[in-house]
């Protein structure tokens, strides 16, 4: 594939802290999403980044200061990840962008966010009410970034008031919009209104992608349910592919051991650390983390006690041996 980005018609994996790093969005891809999306990454932090090509993984590393890595992509995603950033600014915005366009297929605005941190920088949900910084937000993006510009954002208490901000959203060039059918007060428990989405999908002129039935998504079926509900182009998933990523596989999803051993060693393959990787594997085992694998994972203090627990320490020995001999055979400027 090359070109750019299209949004119609694509199942994506949904923006998510934590979950959507690097292993899991190479897994969502591998297993049939179309387009994946990176967790919400502060443009205040991204932009103090550096930007380091890692001969060893064969990645690249948005590097903070202290050396943190702050986001990690690969050539495996690169047509087909969006990057999603939290921002009050426009200028910050268009420097975060610049910083990571050549390394992803499109630039997303989180404008749904209702925690506490978003609300109170301006950011996420704060962005719903204020139409002008939206306007001004996704213009200088549009306008100054080479890859397509998208918002993700939540419905507004009516469905006049969503239509008004959807329209406002759509003189700016955006590619698509990404819409939560909950408004910031609900939580995932409210039903996601598929009405409002549906309304808004038959006027807009850009691709709608739905957002907010993983309730009532645990097959492929039911993701072509929830699109025809929707009456969307496309649908994004977060918390059914959170609990088992093969949900994006047409041929139906497959056991969770089968899919956690999937993501270990991709965890391996990426060397995702030891916390991220026992949450993204904690939240696929969900109430079996009460059984022995669970407590295990638990325990678990490094990525060698995590392949133990799934019998992919042969796995992670072959990696780091075929890592050893890589370093050894890089010219000396690029030996760490
Ligand atoms: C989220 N969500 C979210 N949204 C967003 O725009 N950026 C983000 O970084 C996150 N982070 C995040 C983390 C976790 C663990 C969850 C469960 C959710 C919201 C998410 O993308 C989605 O809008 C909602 O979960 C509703 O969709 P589902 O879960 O019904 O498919």
């Amino acid at each position: 594939m090359s070109g750019r980005l299209k949004y119609a018609n694509k199942v994506i994996l949904a923006p998510m802290v934590r979950i959507g790093t690097l292993p899991m969005r190479r897994l969502a891809l591998r297993y049939g999403a179309d387009i994946v999306y990176c967790e919400e990454l502060i443009d205040h932090k991204v932009v103090q980044c550096k930007r380091i090509v890692n001969p060893i993984l064969d990645t690249v590393d948005f590097v903070l200061p202290d050396g943190m890595c702050v986001f990690r992509t690969c050539e495996e995603e690169r047509e087909r990840l969006v990057f999603q950033m939290g921002t009050a600014d426009p200028q910050r915005a268009l420097k975060t962008a610049k910083l990571v366009e050549g390394d992803v297929a499109g630039i997303d605005v989180n404008m749904g966010c209702p925690k506490e941190f978003s609300l109170k920088g301006g950011m996420g949900a704060a962005l719903l009410t204020q139409p002008e910084k939206v306007r001004e937000i996704l213009t200088t993006l549009v306008e100054g970034v080479s890859k397509p510009v998208t918002c993700k954002i939540r419905i507004l208490p009516t469905l006049e008031e969503t239509l008004e901000l959807v329209s406002v959203i759509e003189t700016t060039g955006v590619a698509a919009i990404g819409i939560h059918g909950r408004t910031m007060k609900e939580r995932s428990t409210t039903p996601c209104h598929y009405d409002i989405i549906r309304e808004i999908s038959r006027k807009a002129s850009v691709p709608i992608i739905a957002n907010g039935g993983s309730g009532d998504v645990a097959t492929y079926e039911d993701v072509a349910r929830f699109k025809s509900r929707a009456e969307c182009s496309s649908v994004m998933l977060a918390r059914c592919a959170q609990w088992n990523p093969s949900i994006f596989r047409k041929e139906g999803p497959l056991p969770l051991d089968e899919v956690i051993k999937d993501y270990v060693r991709l965890a391996v393959d990426c060397d995702n650390n030891t916390s991220n990787t026992k949450y993204c594997v904690a939240q696929m085992l969900q109430s079996a983390m009460e059984g022995a694998p669970g407590k295990a994972l638990l325990a678990a203090a490094n990525m060698r006690e995590i392949c133990e627990v799934w019998g992919l320490v042969p796995y992670l020995d072959s990696v780091l041996e075929k890592r050893e001999r890589l370093a050894e055979s890089l010219p000396l400027q690029l030996q760490k």
